[in-house]
């Protein structure tokens, strides 16, 4: 080797040390999107994203030796970023849908998810068979806005960015009713008078961890996680935390 050589082997020797103590040494991070928008799943509370998605996804991190780094970003841009790489995971309160699946992989799922119908107290609508050609309100890209689009028609549909705009617009009667799912419903029922939750169930889902296709090792370690969270009750204990038994 001449000199220069040499000297460059080891600047770049010494810029790979630099890089590599810059990231903690061998604590690599997680990165999480989620869309905090959706309590108990996810919220910001004190400025701060809290919720089961949150607490179970540190716990996972933990085990994993990494260090979690969340990212609030549009509910509908997270199957797209985890696919492209842009994030390692998307909890999300997400459920685990074909048309998802042909772009990302699902962990085994940690909750089951309900879609309910919110309406206000006096609604005329008392069940499912009076949807028809009623005003529905979603969380736009959610399941919900994906199967009452299908079921009730693209004219019926109200799209808002946030579950909870969609609740306000039902509140101030622009719209007849809101889809989404049973836990964020039963939060936003309780914060705002005059409103209910249908007893019938419009569609029961699974939510799981997405992760990218190409990331089988990740979706290996993250699924060994979560299975070691469920033995040891933690995760039991991260749900019963947000969701107090009635
Ligand atoms: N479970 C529904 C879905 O997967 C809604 C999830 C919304 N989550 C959120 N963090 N806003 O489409």
């Amino acid at each position: 080797m001449k000199l220069f050589q040499k000297l460059l082997a080891a600047g770049m020797a010494l810029t790979m040390l630099l890089a590599m103590t810059a990231c903690g040494g061998s604590k690599g991070t997680l990165v999480m999107a989620t869309n905090a928008t959706f309590p108990p799943y996810e919220f910001i509370e004190d400025g701060k994203i809290v919720g089961i998605d949150a607490e179970m996804a540190a716990a996972i991190a933990e085990k994993l030796n990494m260090t979690l780094e969340i990212e609030d970003v549009e509910f509908g841009s997270i199957v797209g970023g985890v696919a492209s790489g842009k994030y390692d995971i998307g909890v999300a309160g997400m459920t685990v849908d074909p048309d998802r699946l042909e772009s990302v992989n699902f962990s085994e799922s940690y909750a089951t998810g309900v879609q309910v119908v919110i309406v206000k107290e006096d609604s005329a609508i008392q069940s499912l068979d009076d949807l028809e050609g009623k005003k529905i309100g979603v969380q736009q890209d959610t399941t919900g806005d994906i199967y009452s689009t299908d079921d009730f028609g693209e004219e019926n549909i109200v799209r808002y960015n946030k579950g909870a705009d969609a609740v306000q617009a039902l509140v101030s009667d622009k719209i007849d009713c809101v889809i989404i799912d049973n836990e964020p419903a039963k939060s936003f029922v309780q914060n705002n008078a005059g409103l209910k939750i249908l007893d019938s169930e419009y569609a029961v889902e699974d939510y799981a961890i997405a992760i990218a296709k190409d990331n089988d090792e990740l979706l290996k370690k993250v699924n060994d996680a979560l299975a070691e969270l469920k033995a040891e009750g933690k995760l039991q204990e991260i749900i019963d935390k947000y969701i107090p038994a009635e």
